[in-house]
């Protein structure tokens, strides 16, 4: 039973907070639910330890925040369709999320959070980095920001989903990422958003899903974007997070990017996936024309 000794502590100066004292498989009231969504909208992540939910309970949970956004690439569990599994086996060599990123940016809704569960952990590494975009935009030069709020960008699942893409080609990939077939068209969202809970200003381009700036060639953009990538994935902008069995980190897609290290050959790495529907994104349209 939760009574009220649920806490807020930063993790890092820029992004992260713990949150103790509740368990997440017990009665969760409106108050610590109002707590918790003020700590994400902070932190744009949010950590838990020692939560050892079973699936039922992890997408009861996912549900206090909003409809679950069922992932159409990965492999769900055998039991569960709205779990999907982040998995690497001793055998694999590829990891899934090993590049910086933010989920779903390709859709036109893209999920608004991301609620992974470890359920087996190596005995090292495998460790997850998240940066804040608010905290990378805020740190760019007036003129900068200004450009750049004027400007909208492309976003793909093509190239990382498709059928002649990244995941398809990998053999080790079999049977964790999958149905090429369900690639969308391109979509067009804003560079700069506004969040909709932190009021805060956060650039939304990010180094798997962003093909290009609209309007613009894909070689006209790579200068740009690279500059804005660098920038961003600064260590002063990032925390990295430990995992152990039943711990959560839950994470903003708009506030944040994140990183799973793949350094963990020939140990088994198991994780759960939620991800739960965001609003749409003011000024978001479907890529016409192509
Ligand atoms: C992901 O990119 O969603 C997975 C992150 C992780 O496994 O740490």
């Amino acid at each position: 039973m939760n009574s009220d000794r649920l806490r807020v502590t930063p993790y890092a100066p820029q992004v992260g907070a713990w949150i103790e004292g509740i368990d997440l498989a017990a009665p969760i009231d409106e108050a610590m639910m109002k707590t918790m969504r003020k700590a994400l909208a902070d932190h744009g992540v949010i950590f838990f330890r020692d939560q050892h939910l079973s699936p039922e309970q992890h997408i009861a949970f996912a549900r206090r925040w909003a409809p679950i956004d069922i992932n159409r690439f990965f492999k769900a569990t055998d039991t569960h369709p709205e779990i999907a599994e982040v998995r690497k086996e001793p055998g694999q060599k590829t990891n899934i999320g090993g590049g910086w990123h933010t989920d779903h940016s390709y859709d036109l809704e893209p999920a608004m959070g991301s609620i992974l569960l470890a359920r087996e952990v190596p005995p090292m590494g495998g460790d997850t980095l998240f940066a804040s975009m608010g905290a990378a935009f805020e740190a760019l030069s007036p003129g900068l920001q200004e450009t750049l709020r004027g400007m909208r960008a492309v976003h793909s699942s093509r190239h990382v989903f498709g059928a002649q893409a990244g995941y398809a080609k990998l053999a080790d990939a079999d049977g964790r990422i999958g149905n090429p077939d369900k690639v969308l068209p391109d979509v067009v969202h804003p560079v700069v958003l506004r969040h909709p809970d932190s009021g805060r200003e956060v650039l939304y381009v990010n180094p798997a899903f962003t093909t290009r700036f609209d309007g613009w060639t894909e070689r006209e953009s790579q200068g740009l974007l690279q500059t804005l990538y660098q920038h961003a994935a600064r260590p002063e902008f990032t925390c990295r997070f430990t995992w152990q069995e039943g711990s959560i980190a839950f994470w903003d897609n708009r506030a944040t990017w994140h990183y799973a290290l793949n350094d963990y050959h020939g140990e088994r790495r198991l994780m759960h996936r939620i991800t739960v529907r965001g609003s749409g994104l003011e000024g978001s349209h479907w890529l016409s024309g192509e």
